[in-house]
């Protein structure tokens, strides 16, 4: 499949189960995901990118102040978005937009945030897609990305197997997708790499590679 194709199936997955999706989502949102959401916003501000920004589960750690801008692929998700940005009170912008191709000027964003996008990009449009989010990062900004990991504790790592072809079905993810081998590829420098739950969710922190000229 080409990556049109490709990005046909994300959207279908995500637009199916866009309204159950924080349901789906509801015991791993509160014990694991939203201390690491918080340490992921830290610091955060000027012009945000929350790419993939899905039901907006970012949304209540986005700054105050500055511009902030959501994009995903999915017309279902975006809408779940809305509602919450509507209820949270969050000045953040909305757009339907692939991440991998978007019409922001280079070097747009000062940060630009990933929250389990890579996950679900099939390993072909890892290295797009980073090079993307590095054309509109300023040079010196931030890109950061949280993402799955196999565990390399046997019991976990086990475990972990035996829930892939679910996550596989309903999110269209997996857990091993090993964004951080495209980086250099796609002109990034890989700043940080470090857990933040257990061995299996990480935090990646990249920034454009001063390359000669520039
Ligand atoms: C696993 S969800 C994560 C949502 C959110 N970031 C979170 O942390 O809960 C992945 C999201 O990425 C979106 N997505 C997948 N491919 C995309 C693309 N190429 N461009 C923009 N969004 C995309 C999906 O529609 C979905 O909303």
């Amino acid at each position: 499949m080409d990556g049109g194709g490709r990005r046909v199936g994300e959207k279908r997955t995500y637009d199916h189960i866009a309204r159950i999706y924080d349901l789906l989502d509801l015991p791993f949102e509160y014990r694991r995901y939203r201390p690491i959401r918080r340490i992921l916003f830290e610091g955060v501000g000027g012009a945000v990118l929350d790419a993939g920004v899905g039901t907006g589960r970012n949304m209540p750690f986005y700054p105050p102040e500055g511009e902030v801008v959501g994009v995903d692929l999915s017309a279902r998700m975006l809408a779940q978005a809305r509602k919450r940005n509507a209820r949270l009170g969050v000045a953040a912008e909305l757009r339907l937009m692939d991440a991998m191709a978007t019409d922001f000027p280079d070097g747009h964003f000062d940060y630009v945030i990933a929250t389990f996008l890579f996950c679900v990009l099939d390993d072909e449009d890892q290295l797009p897609a980073l090079r993307e989010l590095r054309r509109i990062c300023k040079p010196g900004g931030d890109i950061r990305l949280l993402e799955y990991a196999y565990s390399r504790d046997p019991l976990k790592r086990f475990v972990m197997r035996l829930w892939s072809p679910w996550v596989r079905l309903v999110y269209g993810a997996t857990f091993d997708r090993n964004t951080e081998q495209y980086v250099d590829a796609a002109g990034l420098e890989l700043i940080e790499e470090r857990f933040l739950f257990q061995d299996i969710i990480k935090l990646l922190v990249l920034r454009p590679r001063h390359t000669k000229g520039h």
